[in-house]
Parts: structure tokens; C-alpha cells; sequence
């Protein structure tokens, strides 16, 4: 990334501390059948209390793990032209990309991303009276050639995972195990290969600033290197999520906390980087499709006035898409824009 453009520099109030608080509190949930009577209240305990865990023992192939970690790996350590050949822009937002923002500051990152399905269908623009749909295609490049195979074989795996545990978060609400699953058919699911460069800047700047899920939940792999951080919610301070070998990290996102009319909440993370070690993290973005219009449902607001107003996941998803590529005026959308008057 050559020399310190200052469109990296955080400001003050949100640069990292170099002085790490690693974290104990994060719930480590095992999926193996032996405990399942314990799953469903570990799930709600840890959605409630951090809104993110880890799971072990659950049943993804460390195999199929360590192929597309292996690739990804191969695939940003080509030069920066042969990776050009994917960019993604305004029309594909998928494919290779180095110069994401997070509120209006740049990521110390590049990615690669994904979608699972294919066709995966989407609005054209954010304008909500432009009904105009487009389907996303994948942009494979030509190296590594496996990039392609074990990637949809490592989709596959991260399916089958999001939906057990979107069971077992249906289940912790009180709901039937397949309250959700609807939502999911047409699903705009996609997956992203993270790198993060050593920084020379790592006290200015930020791999991922802080921000919060815009899907309903996520599924990520992270190295062993560290870096990821949550906002505690007991008192707001950052708390590193130690790396735990072949365990996944789970964060309900904000499409969950509507659902749920806040019982859950999407809890803001970012990512510190560090001037030593490169890493490498692979998250699984598990969002329902464009036609749903996200609302709390109404057997969690029994009682109660909904929180959040509907809003169509499509039109959202579109915003997002869009404005990742531009400095904006205005805030991102975020879900507190639907926010029911009191
Ligand atoms: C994200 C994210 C965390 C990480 O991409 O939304 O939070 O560790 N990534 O890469
Ligand atoms: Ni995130």
C-alpha cells in the first residue's frame, strides 16, 4: 500500500489502544451433540450479554478451511495488477478490492468477495421507486485456479452452519427452529477473503473501523495473528477476541436485533492491525433475500410497540453496496434510521 495516504488516519477519539484488554468473557459455545441440551441458553446468554461468541465442534471440515485459507493466501500475494483484473466497481460489487471505506475512513485491507448463490439478485440502485433488479455475477481470476472450487465447497459448509445456528437462535427466542428459515429463500449471502497488511501505522489506523453487521448473522474464520475487537457492553471498552484454532466467530447482526426488537443487539467490532504480521480472517455474511421486508416480529412484541419500522432488505443492501465506494456527506445507512417514534 506504499506510503501513508492520510485517508487511513482514524480520528482521535477512535484510534486503537496499544495496550490490548483480551477477552476471557466471550462465550466459546461446543455444537457437539453431547451438550445440546445446553446450546439453545448458551446461545441466548451469549447474544444477550456480548452479541457475539465462538463455536467449536461444529461440524464444518477443517479440511475445507484450510483449502480456501491456503488460496486466499495465494491469491493476495499476486501483484497488485493481476488482482486489478477482478476489481470490482459501481456496476459488479464483487471481485477484488483495496480501498474500502467505514465511515468515510479508509481500511487498512484488501478483500475478495463472493457470492454464494448464483444467481443472487439485488436492486439496481438505493432509489426506492427504481424496482429495476440486477443479477450478481462472480469474478474468478485465473490464479490460484482452485480459488474458485474451494471456495463454493467452503460456502456450502458455512450454509449449512448458519442455519443450525439461526435454529438454535430462533429457538433462544422462544420461537419455532425454523421461524426464520423463509426469510432465507433467494438469500443474498456472500463471503469475503480479508487481508490486512502489516501497518507502519498501526496506533492511526484501523484494518476494519468500527461498525456493526447489516445482516442477520456472521461466521468468522480469523488466523491466529488476533486483531479483532468488540465493544463490550457492560462498560463500551474494546476487548480483543483471542484467536481459538479451528473455532468460528458468531455475531448476531442488525437484521436479528430488528427481529427480535432488541432482546439481541448487533454490537459494534473493528479490527486492529499490527506492523509485524500480515492476517488473513474469512467472514460469512448470512443475509436473507432482497424481497424481505426486515420488521420485529409479532410474537417477540407481545405487548410491546415495535421498535423498529419495515424496511426492505434489498434497498438496504443496495445502500451499502453503493456508498462503500464513496466519501459520503451523510451517515451510512444504519437501522437507527427506522427507529418507531416513541
Ligand atoms: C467484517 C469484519 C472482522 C475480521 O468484515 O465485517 O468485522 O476479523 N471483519 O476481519
Ligand atoms: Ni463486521
Amino acid at each position: 500500500m506504499g506510503e501513508v495516504d492520510p485517508a487511513f488516519i482514524q480520528d482521535a477519539q477512535h484510534r486503537p489502544k496499544l495496550a490490548v484488554i483480551e477477552a476471557e468473557g466471550i462465550p466459546l459455545i461446543d455444537l457437539s451433540s453431547a451438550n445440546a441440551s445446553n446450546h439453545v441458553s448458551q446461545i441466548a446468554d451469549a447474544s444477550k450479554n456480548w452479541g457475539f461468541f465462538q463455536v467449536i465442534n461444529h461440524g464444518v471440515p477443517s479440511e475445507s478451511r484450510r483449502k480456501i485459507e491456503d488460496a486466499a493466501r495465494k491469491f493476495f500475494a499476486l501483484p497488485l495488477e493481476e488482482k486489478r483484473k477482478v476489481n470490482r466497481d459501481e456496476v459488479n460489487p464483487l471481485g477484488y478490492y483495496d480501498s474500502e471505506l467505514t465511515k468515510n475512513v479508509r481500511d487498512w485491507k484488501e478483500v475478495f468477495d463472493f457470492v454464494v448463490s448464483t444467481p443472487t439478485v439485488i436492486p439496481v440502485s438505493p432509489d426506492p421507486d427504481d424496482k429495476e433488479l440486477k443479477e450478481l455475477t462472480n469474478q474468478w481470476p485465473q490464479y490460484p485456479p482452485e480459488l474458485r472450487e474451494v471456495c463454493e465447497e467452503y460456502a456450502r459448509e458455512m450454509e449449512k452452519l448458519a442455519f443450525k445456528l439461526l435454529g438454535l437462535i430462533s429457538l433462544s427466542l422462544g420461537l419455532p427452529e425454523n421461524r426464520f428459515n423463509l426469510f432465507f429463500e433467494e438469500s443474498t449471502n456472500f463471503v469475503r477473503l480479508n487481508h490486512y497488511p502489516p501497518c507502519p501505522i498501526p496506533h492511526l489506523a484501523l484494518g476494519v473501523g468500527r461498525h456493526k453487521d447489516g445482516g442477520a448473522l456472521t461466521i468468522l474464520a480469523q488466523d491466529d495473528v488476533g486483531g479483532l475487537e468488540v465493544k463490550r457492553k457492560t462498560d463500551g471498552e474494546w476487548i480483543r477476541v483471542k484467536p481459538t484454532p479451528d473455532a468460528y466467530i458468531i455475531n448476531v447482526g442488525d437484521i436479528i436485533q430488528v427481529w427480535s426488537n432488541d432482546t439481541y443487539e448487533s454490537v459494534e467490532h473493528r479490527v486492529m492491525v499490527n506492523s509485524e504480521r500480515e492476517r488473513f480472517s474469512i467472514p460469512f455474511f448470512f443475509n436473507p433475500g432482497h424481497r424481505v421486508w426486515v420488521q420485529p416480529l409479532e410474537e417477540l412484541t407481545k405487548g410491546e410497540k415495535p421498535k423498529y419500522r419495515a424496511y426492505n432488505w434489498g434497498k438496504f443492501f443496495a445502500t451499502r453496496k453503493h456508498s462503500n465506494f464513496k466519501k459520503l456527506d451523510v451517515e451510512n445507512i444504519q437501522i437507527s434510521h427506522f427507529k418507531a417514534s416513541e
